[in-house]
C-alpha cells in the first residue's frame, strides 16, 4: 500500500487518535491473568494490539468486543493452557517481549514467532536475564525470533540493573516477576515509560517504587494472584506526534487532540519541541491512573536545537517526526545517544536518513546519531518517492512531511500503518490534508 500526499495548508479541527498502544498490550495482558471479568475501553484495534489478543485467545482465554469495549474473563495466573503450535506476534517487539516474561513459567513449552522485521530484532536483552531467573529459553543463532521456551519448575527472582533503557525489557522481567519465588528487584538508570508499574497497580499488584537521582528500583513479590479490574485507555502520544508535528509545520493550522495520554515519560517530544519555540499548550489536564490533556497546536517558526540527550527515552518512538520537525526549523539540530533507533520496526537512522535525503535536506549520520540542517520556515521539501521500509512510524513521519513538499510526493510500502493507526487516513482526512491510497 503507498499514500500519496499533496501539500498542505490551514489544517484545523478536533481529533481523537487511537487508544495506546503500550496501555491496550498490558491491559489485554493483565486481564488474562485476572481471576475474572476486566472490562476495557478505549482499546487500539491495530494489528500490533490484536496479535496479543490471539495469542492470549490462542490459550484459552475469552476475549470478546462488546459495545465498543473488550471483555476479558480472566484465567487466573495459572489458568493459561498449551495453546498447541507457535504463537504468532506479527510485528510487535512489545508483544512478543512482555508476553515472553509470562510464557517463560508455564508448564506448556512455546515458540514464539513474528514477521520478517520482528524475526530481525534482538531478543537476548530478553532471553538473557529470563534465563538468570532460571526460565529455560534459546533464540537463533543471532539472537532473534523464534524463541522457543520450555518449561521449568520455578523461576526464582533476580536483581537486575537494566543495561538498555528499554520498557520492554523491564516489563518483561516484571511479568515473569509475578510468577517468582520471593521478590525481584529492578534497577532503572534511564527513565523508560512507566505504564507496567501504572497497569499493575490498576490490577491490585503492590509494587515497591523508588527513585533517587537518575536511579530508580522497583521491587516486586511475587503474587498468587490477580483482581480483574475495568480499563479505560486514553489517546496515544505516539499517534498523535504525527497530528502535533501536521499543525506546527503546515501554514495557518491549528489543531485540537483530545483526551491524549501525556505520561511524563512518554512526552519528551513535547518538551523539545517546546524548546525549538513550539506553540503548544495542553489544555484540560485530568489525572486518572495515566495523565491526560487536550493538546492544542497552532503553526510555528520552529528553531534547531541541541537535543537534551535525557529526553531520548522519552521520545524514542517519536525520532522520526521529530527529523521532519528539524529539517524545517531555523538551523542546526544535534541528536546523539539514538543508537535504539536501529533496533527498531526498521533501522530508524538509517531509512529516516534516506527520506532526509529524498526531501533533499542535508544531514550528517553518526553511528548513534544525526545532525541535520533545517531548511527554516519557508523551507519546502522536494516532493519526492519514499521508501517507509514497512516501518509503519517512518509511514506517518513521511507523509505528513509532504505537507510542506513543492508538489505531490508517495510514500511506499505503507501497510504497517495498520499496526498502531488503522484509521490514519480518515484522520488526516478530517483535518483538511490531502491524503489518499495509491
Ligand atoms: C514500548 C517500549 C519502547 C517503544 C515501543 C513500545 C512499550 O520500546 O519503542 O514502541 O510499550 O513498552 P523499547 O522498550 O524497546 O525501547
Amino acid at each position: 500500500m503507498q499514500f500519496k500526499i499533496q501539500k498542505g495548508n490551514g489544517l484545523k479541527g478536533e481529533i481523537i487518535v487511537p487508544g495506546d498502544k503500550s496501555m491496550s498490550h498490558r491491559a489485554i495482558m493483565l486481564a488474562s491473568l485476572a481471576d475474572g471479568k476486566s472490562e476495557i475501553s478505549g482499546f487500539l484495534e491495530g494489528e500490533d494490539c490484536l496479535a496479543t489478543i490471539e495469542v492470549f485467545q490462542k490459550m484459552g482465554v475469552s476475549i470478546f468486543r462488546q459495545e465498543g469495549k473488550f471483555i476479558v474473563e480472566g484465567k487466573g495466573l495459572k489458568g493459561l493452557k498449551d495453546p498447541s503450535g507457535a504463537l504468532y506476534f506479527g510485528n510487535s517487539g512489545t508483544s512478543v517481549r512482555l508476553c515472553s516474561g509470562v510464557l517463560a513459567a508455564q508448564e506448556f513449552a512455546s515458540s514464539l514467532t513474528g514477521d520478517s522485521s520482528l524475526s530481525s530484532r534482538p531478543m537476548t536483552r530478553i532471553t538473557e536475564p529470563l534465563g538468570l531467573m532460571g526460565a529455560n529459553t534459546s533464540t537463533t543463532k543471532q539472537g532473534t525470533l523464534p524463541i522457543q521456551i520450555e518449561p521449568v519448575d520455578s523461576l526464582k527472582s533476580i536483581k537486575y540493573a537494566l543495561p538498555v533503557a528499554s520498557a520492554q525489557v523491564k516489563s518483561c522481567l516484571l511479568f515473569a516477576g509475578l510468577y517468582s519465588q520471593g521478590m525481584t528487584e529492578i534497577e532503572e538508570n534511564v527513565t523508560t515509560r512507566d505504564h507496567t508499574e501504572r497497569m499493575f497497580k490498576q490490577f491490585g499488584i503492590n509494587l515497591d517504587i523508588s527513585q533517587s537521582k537518575n536511579t530508580k528500583i522497583i521491587k516486586l513479590n511475587g503474587v498468587e494472584s490477580i483482581s480483574p479490574a475495568n480499563i479505560n485507555i486514553c489517546g496515544d502520544f505516539s499517534s498523535a506526534s504525527f497530528f502535533i508535528l501536521a499543525a506546527l509545520i503546515t501554514p495557518n493550522s491549528e489543531l485540537l487532540l483530545k483526551n491524549v495520554g501525556v505520561n511524563p515519560t512518554r512526552i519528551g517530544f513535547l518538551h523539545a519541541l517546546r524548546h525549538m519555540g513550539a506553540n503548544i499548550e495542553l489544555l484540560s489536564k485530568e489525572d486518572s491512573f495515566e495523565p491526560t490533556a487536550d493538546i492544542l497546536v497552532k503553526t510555528s517558526n520552529l528553531k534547531g536545537i541541541t537535543l537534551n540527550t535525557n529526553l531520548v527515552a522519552n521520545m524514542i518512538d517519536e525520532m522520526p517526526a521529530f527529523f521532519i520537525a528539524a529539517s524545517l526549523a531555523e538551523g542546526t539540530t544535534k541528536v546523539k545517544n539514538v543508537k535504539e533507533l536501529r533496533t527498531k520496526e526498521s533501522d530508524r537512522l538509517q531509512v529516516m536518513s534516506e527520506t532526509l535525503v529524498s526531501f533533499g535536506v542535508k544531514f550528517r549520520l553518526e553511528d548513534d546519531g544525526i545532525t541535520i540542517n533545517g531548511l527554516g520556515k519557508a523551507g519546502i521539501f522536494n516532493a519526492a518517492v519514499i521508501n517507509s521500509h514497512g516501518d509503519h512510524r517512518i509511514a506517518m513521519a513521511s507523509s505528513i512531511g509532504s505537507l510542506r513538499s513543492d508538489g505531490e510526493t508517495f510514500v511506499l510500502d505503507c501497510l504497517n500503518v495498520n499496526t498502531s493507526f488503522p484509521n490514519f487516513i480518515d484522520v488526516c482526512k478530517e483535518v483538511g490534508i490531502n491524503i489518499q491510497e495509491a
